[in-house]
Formats: C-alpha cells, sequence, structure tokens
C-alpha cells in the first residue's frame, strides 16, 4: 500500500516510493503478509474458478490463486504497466505455476461480459483518476451471482508512534496527498453500492509495522520526515526531531506505525 510515489507524476507506478515497482512490490508484500492472506482467504476461490486480478503487479497473488484454482480453473492477472506484466510471466515460468497474464488498462478490460467468477483489485484504485469507471467494468466482467472484492489502503489512518502530533499529521497528509485518492479506502463502501454491486460488505484490517526499517519500506516514513524538513513542509528542526526519535525508539525496540487496509466485496446480482 501505501506507496506515496511522490518525485513522479501521481498514478504513476513504474516506480513507488522512488524504487523499481517490482523490488517494491516484492518487499511490501512480507509486511502485508496478514492482509494478503486474509484477502485470499475472502476471496474462496477453489478449483475450476476463473479469478480475474487487475492491476496484479508482480504477479505473486495470481499465482496463489491459481495454485487454488487448479488445471480446471483460470486465474489471470492484468496491468497497465508492460514491466510488471513481463515480470509475472517470468515469475509464472519460473515456479511453474500456470496463469494468464496481459497487459490492459482497468477502464478497458479485454473480456467478453461476465466471463469471470471472481474479480478482484489491490492496492490499485488508489491510483485511478476514476475509480467509478474502472469498478464498473469490474461489474461488467463478473458473471451475474459473482463477486468483486478491491482492497486499498486508507492513508489518512497512518499512526506513527511520535509525540509532535500536530507535524506528523502535517508530514503525513502531505506525504500521501501525492497519490491520486490518498481516502480511497474509506470510499470503496458508497463506490461499490453506487456502481450496482449489491451485498456490500467491508473489512477493515490492521497493518502494523514494528520498526523504521519496515515502515520506511512500506510508506517512506523516514524519507518523508527527511523531506518535509528540506522543503519546509514542517520546521527543519521538528521534522530532524520526529526523525530521532523514530530511530531512538527502533534502537530500543519500540517502535511502533500501523494503519488501516479496507476490503470492500460486493456480488452482481442481475
Ligand atoms: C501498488 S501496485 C499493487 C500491485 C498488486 N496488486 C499487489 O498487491 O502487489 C498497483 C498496480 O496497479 C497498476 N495499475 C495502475 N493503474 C492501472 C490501470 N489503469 N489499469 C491496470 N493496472 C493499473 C500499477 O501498474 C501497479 O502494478
Amino acid at each position: 500500500m501505501t506507496e506515496a510515489n511522490n518525485g513522479g507524476e501521481p498514478g504513476n507506478t513504474t516506480t513507488l516510493l522512488g524504487r523499481p515497482a517490482e523490488e517494491y512490490l516484492d518487499d511490501a508484500a512480507g509486511s502485508l503478509e496478514a492482509v494478503k492472506a486474509a484477502i485470499l482467504r475472502r476471496l474462496a476461490c477453489g478449483p475450476g474458478d476463473r479469478v480475474l486480478d487487475i492491476g496484479c503487479g508482480n504477479g505473486t497473488d495470481v499465482l496463489e490463486i491459481a495454485r487454488r484454482v487448479g488445471p480446471g480453473g483460470v486465474a489471470v492477472g492484468v496491468d497497465v504497466q508492460e514491466e510488471a506484466v513481463s515480470g509475472a510471466v517470468r515469475r509464472s515460468r519460473v515456479t511453474g505455476v500456470d496463469a494468464l497474464f496481459h497487459v490492459a488498462d482497468a477502464y478497458s478490460l479485454p473480456f467478453p461480459d461476465g466471463d469471470f467468477d471472481v474479480v478482484r483489485s489491490e492496492r490499485m484504485v488508489q491510483h485511478l483518476d476514476d475509480p467509478a469507471g474502472a469498478v464498473r467494468e469490474m461489474l461488467r466482467v463478473v458473471k451475474p451471482g459473482g463477486r468483486v472484492l478491491i482492497a486499498d489502503p486508507d492513508h489518512g489512518m497512518w499512526a506513527p508512534d511520535l509525540t509532535d502530533r500536530e507535524a506528523a499529521r502535517t508530514v503525513l497528509t502531505w506525504w500521501f496527498n501525492n497519490i491520486r485518492n490518498p481516502w480511497i479506502g474509506r470510499r470503496l463502501h458508497g463506490l461499490l453500492g453506487a456502481v450496482g454491486l449489491r451485498d456490500v460488505r467491508v473489512t477493515v484490517m490492521p497493518v502494523v509495522l514494528r520498526t523504521v526499517a519496515e515502515a520506511d519500506g512500506l510508506t517512506g516514513l523516514m524519507d518523508a520526515l527527511r523531506r518535509a524538513g528540506e522543503l519546509g513542509v514542517v520546521p527543519a528542526d521538528r521534522a530532524r526531531s520526529m526523525r530521532e526519535e523514530a530511530a531512538l525508539r527502533d534502537t530500543q525496540g519500540g517502535f511502533q506505525m500501523y494503519g488501516a487496509m479496507v476490503l470492500a466485496e460486493g456480488r452482481r446480482t442481475d
């Protein structure tokens, strides 16, 4: 999540937090292990299912799904970035897990109506300029009775253990405003309902980060504090104090930061 792609255009996901997307996503998957496992359980896909993952990144979730749907089912991943798709294809070959990957835009999927039992996306809608357009397209390609699951962060919920509450809030708001829809997590319930999904259900999952390295890897916390000081978002001495405090807590084994990932799911009922 949680990828303030600062330094690039909002919505550009070739690099995340200034790192190559593939490397970033692999590290992020470690911090999000519990969340990813929970999403997989809620997908509840089994042998023979046809499942689509939109904005699949490096494809690791698609490969997990492919293992569950087996040879009688189909796991498909699409991503708008060619590099992501070629990386996913490579992983499929290396692991020997069969899955299909295509370069495609979430707004215009190359599949007929009602082609999938389950359609999911994770941490993609936060980057879109038209979330409703993408969810409408998800609804189109899922079969009647099928399910759509969307998981995205709420970047307004990040809570690092820092004493200077005012400055910390200012930095975090500034940092995550670089993402197109930083508060999309709390919008998902309304979004799915407005587009016509029914039986919408929302689950909020904690993301707990227990070291500065983990917080920095997933959210760019230390980089955010450093740059905020340099650019005058908060006074330089307060930015420095927050960095020093985080580092000190880390050394003492007491650093903590948490945030929220929101999973919204609904059903096509027509
Ligand atoms: C933060 S990554 C998440 C990747 C993966 N779902 C995961 O959980 O590891 C967001 C992904 O969405 C993709 N993406 C962004 N806009 C998209 C669009 N319009 N259509 C399809 N994919 C898109 C990006 O290229 C990127 O791979």
